[in-house]
């Protein structure tokens, strides 16, 4: 009897063995080890072993359950980790690499710098957590003046500000270098605005500066056409409406012809003016001596009139589907 039990035991294997796939195996396992097998049926012929011979019987039996059941578990395994056929199409092409790509309003600065660059205007950058002498005293806005309201800045906890416009710079750089000075800056700004299509509390804005002996406003609009000519193209127009800003004196609001799906449009983009002398005495500079003009421009403004983009909001919501559009 057990040595029948030993040949049981090899046709087992040797029956595991040829089983070639999953199907087969869960065949063999049923068959084998199943509730209603035929190791159970085996198990049932106890009685007729001699009862002295039982124990070794049961013995054997424990031992060969033991040892198909470890050489099943291990043919599953191995199925379930290897499939048929080769694991791995070594001849399957790689997953590119995305390239990426400036961002439209990194793109926007560099090309409005390039073309001020072009006219002599040096790039200049200021901090974006100012005073409030950079961002308003300096630049003759009263303390009583309601652009310092808390409602319309990001005043921090100890002191200082988000600046709300580049103008700083204009002071940044009048404090530090001699005149003549010609500079353009490009930078984040911060306002608490209430986020829409139009507005954001964080945009960008390139501030120019020139201050010399004797500067009009015709040199003004001179450099504004030069840049709405290399910019925007040849057609392209230049118009300033009379305004008000405490920094100039006079001011006027911005306005430039551009090209907007193949119609020629007027865009409002900013403002400027003559620097005001209260400016120009506030950082040390004769007024009687030095003349000079600024000007503000919107980034995303320009950005968004000129690729069509509807919404302030989806510049800054860093989905790429959208962002590589441009
Ligand atoms: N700083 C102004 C603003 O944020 C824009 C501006 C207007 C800048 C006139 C200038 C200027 O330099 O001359 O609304």
């Amino acid at each position: 009897m057990l040595a029948e039990l030993d040949t049981t035991e090899s046709a087992a294997l040797a029956d595991l063995e040829a089983a070639g796939d999953a199907a087969a195996l869960e065949a063999w396992r049923i068959e084998w080890l199943g509730s209603k097998g035929r190791l159970k049926s085996l198990m049932g012929r106890m009685k007729d072993v001699d009862p002295g011979d039982r124990p070794a019987f049961g013995q054997r039996m424990n031992a060969m359950k033991k040892l198909l059941e470890a050489a099943f578990a291990e043919r599953k395994a191995a199925g379930d980790a290897a499939p048929s056929g080769p694991a791995i199409d070594v001849t399957e092409p790689g997953i590119p690499m995305g390239l990426g790509q400036r961002h439209i309003i990194s793109r926007t600065i560099a090309e409005i710098l390039e073309v001020f660059a072009r006219m002599g205007f040096e790039s200049a950058t200021g901090p974006e957590v100012e005073d409030e002498w950079h961002n308003f005293t300096a630049l003759n806005v009263p303390e009583s003046h309601p652009a310092r309201e808390p409602i319309d800045n990001f005043y921090l906890d100890g002191g200082g500000m988000l600046r709300s416009q580049t103008s700083t710079v204009q002071i940044r750089v009048l404090e530090t270098t001699p005149p003549p000075v010609r500079i353009v800056a490009a930078g984040r700004v911060y306002r608490p605005d209430t986020h829409d299509a139009t507005h954001f509390s964080m945009f960008h804005q390139v501030e120019g500066l020139w201050v010399d002996r004797g500067v009009t406003m015709v040199d003004l609009k001179s450099a504004l056409l030069g840049f709405a000519h290399a910019y925007f193209g040849e057609e392209a127009e230049v118009r300033m409406r009379p305004s008000f800003f405490p920094f100039t004196e006079p001011s006027a609001e911005v306005d430039m012809k551009m090209r907007i799906k193949g119609q020629w449009q007027w865009v409002e983009l900013g403002g400027c003016g003559l620097v005001d002398p209260n400016v120009l005495t506030a950082v040390g500079l004769d007024p009687e001596e030095w003349s000079g003009f600024a000007f503000g421009l919107g980034v995303e403004r320009i950005a968004m009139r000129k690729y069509g983009i509807a919404d302030i909001r989806w510049l800054f919501e860093n989905d790429a589907r959208f962002l590589r559009q441009f």
